[in-house]
């Protein structure tokens, strides 16, 4: 069934890398284009929710309806299609590491395709290390924010998220294509934004907040 309705979609090869490449493309002028609204105006969620937009969505669930697509078409291409792509194992690497990152919420050089597996892992490590210990920072029953400590956090005020870009640039590094760079860059856009406005806000809501402490990028920035 996948099998048929990609050849009713793509009627080449040819036609389906140059509608992958039109979406890579789309996706570095979304990114742009994220840019500059981020810099006039933060993502409306967490600290920042505003009914401004229109009624609030229970967060889990507009996450899960979110992330659906992107976990559940790559899924049901692996299982139900008879590419041959999927069973290089270069390609294979790629979507477990894809997989993993959405478990936990091609072809190319073999030296860059390793180096940008173990950059993923090691941002892959940092994200879920410092998710976990963000959602841990509240007791049972409580609201508000506090200072989180410990691990990248104490670098970064984003230290989730520098782990999250970690572990695209190195799936950008890895799949070495024009689509995993769109995907990795794009990313960096909407999380380096988070950090940045995520360290204002720690800096003017708590007054002993580290000031060693950067936004996203040890010591630098
Ligand atoms: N690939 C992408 O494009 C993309 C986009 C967005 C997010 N993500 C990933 O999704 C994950 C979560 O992102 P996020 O933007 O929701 O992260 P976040 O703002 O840091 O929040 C993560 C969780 O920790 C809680 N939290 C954060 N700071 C806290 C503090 N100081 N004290 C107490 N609780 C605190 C938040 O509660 P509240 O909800 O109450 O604030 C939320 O439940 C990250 O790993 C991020 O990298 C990926």
């Amino acid at each position: 069934m996948m099998d048929s309705l990609l050849s009713w979609l793509f009627s080449s090869e040819k036609e389906e890398l140059y509608i992958l490449d039109c979406m890579a493309y789309l996706m570095f002028l979304m990114a742009a284009c994220t840019y500059v609204t981020l810099l006039f105006e933060n993502v409306p969620y967490g600290r920042y929710a505003t009914s401004k937009y229109g009624f609030p969505v229970n967060v889990r669930f507009a996450w899960f309806v979110q992330e659906l697509p992107a976990f559940m078409v790559p899924l049901c291409l692996v299982l139900w299609t008879s590419s041959a792509k999927t069973s290089l194992l270069p390609n294979q690497l790629l979507i477990v590491m894809y997989f993993c990152h959405y478990v936990h919420r091609k072809n190319g050089g073999q030296k860059k395709n390793i180096q940008g597996s173990v950059l993923w892992l090691v941002g892959w490590l940092v994200n879920m290390h410092s998710d976990h210990i963000l959602r841990n920072l509240r007791k049972p029953g409580e609201t508000g924010y506090k200072i989180p400590t410990g691990g990248m956090f104490e670098y970064v005020s984003g230290a989730n998220f520098l782990g999250e870009i970690t572990e695209w640039a190195g799936f950008a590094l890895a799949g070495h294509s024009v689509h995993s760079s769109a995907f990795a860059i794009f990313t960096t856009v909407v999380l380096a934004s988070r950090a940045v406005a995520h360290h204002k806000w720690y800096l003017a809501k708590f007054e002993d907040y580290p000031k060693s402490r950067k936004a996203l990028i040890p010591f630098v920035f």
